[in-house]
């Protein structure tokens, strides 16, 4: 399997990916709109056999350091639980290391994303309307994000969701 950031040709290949993983069309038309306002800033493919398995998008968010919002991220049925997901989710977070982002906020099963370092006790003191059991942050550079509170605001796409 291979990840690659995702080029212009994929988009329509991403949305399906959206559209075969959630049962309706908020999340496919999520990234659309992401991309349209010109937030999304990480887009990475999962490729096996030149098919595009998986995909992750990582939009800016509005905090008192330079923030990330993981969502969404998808992986084709018939591919679920080889590690796809794991994959595209630390290959995301090598990239946002290397484009100099501080943190990477998500909304998620602590259970699955605290192996990659997402912590819901460091993303507690965070106001949000979505601050709760489900909010994590990662700091991407050092052990410590450079705030600890604040107000975070996912890009406006985000408040189009119902
Ligand atoms: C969540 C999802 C991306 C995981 O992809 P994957 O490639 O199967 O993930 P991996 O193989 O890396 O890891 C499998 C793990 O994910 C867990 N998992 C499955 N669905 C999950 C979910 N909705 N939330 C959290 N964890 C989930 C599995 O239980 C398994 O956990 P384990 O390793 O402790 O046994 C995939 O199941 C999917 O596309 N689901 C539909 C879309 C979705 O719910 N996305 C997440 C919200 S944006």
């Amino acid at each position: 399997m291979n990840v690659r950031t995702e080029d212009i040709a994929d988009q329509q290949l991403v949305r399906k990916i959206h559209l075969g993983s959630f049962p309706d069309e908020t999340e496919a038309n999520l990234v659309d709109a992401l991309r349209a306002d010109g937030d999304a800033e990480i887009s990475l493919v999962a490729i096996v056999k030149d098919e595009i398995v998986g995909h992750v998008l990582c939009s800016r968010m509005q905090a008192l350091f330079q923030a990330l919002g993981l969502a969404p991220v998808a992986v084709l049925p018939e591919y679920r639980n080889q590690g796809v997901a794991a994959q595209l989710i630390r290959a995301a977070i090598k990239t946002a290391k290397s484009k100099d982002w501080d943190g990477i906020f998500l909304l998620g099963d602590p259970a699955y994303y605290q192996r990659f370092g997402f912590s819901v006790a460091d993303a507690a003191n965070f106001q949000s309307p979505y601050a709760g059991p489900y909010l994590m942050v990662l700091s991407v550079k050092g052990d410590v994000l450079p705030a600890q509170s604040g107000v975070i605001e996912y890009a406006s796409a985000f408040n189009q969701l119902g």
